[in-house]
């Protein structure tokens, strides 16, 4: 379904039913559709029209590629530089959409002086700080946030808690005040903890997902308000996706009381055949593996791309093809015609 449609059929107030509480309530307002949205460029998003008609034709959810991440948003202890979510937000209001909110608390894109954050009382004070103001300021407009990203380690077969400028002074203990933090700055925004490689089928993803569940598991018993956990599903495309793992994965979330979500699916074409065709089949099987994955068990909340078209696309950053074609990890391809992972999607999201 387009965006329009879904518009129309459902009605402004629809998009609204996104929200964890309305959504439970609305149950029976046959609003099927899993509302579906991509990251945005902001570089593109002021100057190219075709990214920005696309964003509106298809999008019910946007959410900043960077912009709210530390490094952007805090280039020094006193400064809160709101240029970038500004402009997307206005952008999204004004057309029907939501934006989502990524990311609070991560390993990566911290500006230097915040590297140099010592000890639990200067550490604690600095990360409380920066989730109320910027919760607080855009409290009752975003309304899911990824709190915590990439919470796991990814440097060998044990899977534990990933070093971090948090992580080092106050322990697995960053994660309660993040999330704590967050719910007295907006209490009804969705709160999701957001983690990749959790579906592939591999030792090391399995592995993963287990120590993401004893995560999740210690966060339940300590009552830290997490109400989701997001897939980022950065696919890559040479892992088949273990279907039945993430199933039974996925309901062993849904039992410990959270919803879950995908936050940043893109295909990881880097290791695929050359030929279009080919490599677009595997990438919307890929795609389409996950989201059935995930559909047999629960409708997740959202359905989000890391981009939505290979145009502007952070994957050659990691993963260039050495045969020199560009990658093509996208909904839509660089002249923004529909591939067939668009079509999987869309499949996905209408049919729930
Ligand atoms: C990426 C952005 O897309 C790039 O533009 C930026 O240079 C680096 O970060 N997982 C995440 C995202 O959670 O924040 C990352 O985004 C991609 C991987």
């Amino acid at each position: 379904m387009r965006r329009r449609d879904f518009v129309t059929a459902a009605g402004a107030a629809g998009l609204a039913l996104w929200t964890r509480g309305l959504f439970e309530g609305a149950a029976a307002e046959s609003h099927s559709s899993i509302p579906f949205g991509a990251a945005v460029n902001d570089g593109p998003l002021q100057t190219d029209a075709a990214y920005q008609k696309a964003l509106i034709e298809h999008c019910h959810l946007v959410v900043g590629e960077g912009g709210l991440k530390w490094a952007d948003l805090r280039p020094s202890p006193s400064q809160y530089v709101y240029d970038q979510p500004d402009r997307l937000i206005t952008f999204a209001e004004a057309n029907g959409m939501k934006m989502r909110g990524h990311t609070l608390a991560w390993y990566a894109a911290m500006p230097d002086w915040a590297l140099q954050l010592k000890g639990e009382a200067e550490t604690s004070r600095e990360l409380m700080t920066h989730i109320e103001t910027v919760v607080g300021r855009y409290k009752g407009r975003i309304p899911s946030w990824d709190v915590v990203n990439e919470a796991l380690s990814d440097d060998g077969p044990r899977v534990g808690l990933r070093e971090s400028v948090w992580s080092s002074s106050l322990g697995e203990y960053y994660i309660d005040l993040a999330f704590h933090t967050a719910r007295a700055a907006d209490p009804n925004a969705q709160l999701v903890i957001n983690d990749y490689g959790l579906e592939a089928a591999t030792a090391k993803s399995s592995a993963r997902r287990r120590a993401m569940l004893d995560l999740l598991r210690r966060l339940r018993d300590r009552d830290v308000p997490v109400q989701a956990l997001g897939f980022q599903a950065h696919l890559p495309g040479n892992e088949e996706i273990d279907k039945d793992e993430v199933s039974r994965f996925v309901s062993d979330v849904k039992d410990l009381g959270l919803d879950v979500l995908v936050t940043e699916l893109d295909v990881i074409d880097d290791q695929l055949p050359a030929d279009f065709k080919e490599r677009d089949a595997i990438a919307a099987k890929r795609v389409g593996a996950l989201l059935g994955a995930i559909l047999d068990v629960t409708r997740p909340t959202a359905v989000l791309t890391w981009g939505i078209t290979d145009r502007y696309t952070w994957v050659p950053i990691w993963y260039k093809r050495s045969d020199g074609y560009a990658n093509r990890p996208l909904p839509l391809d660089e002249n923004y015609r529909e591939k067939p992972m668009m079509r999987t999607i869309k499949q996905a999201v209408a049919g729930a």
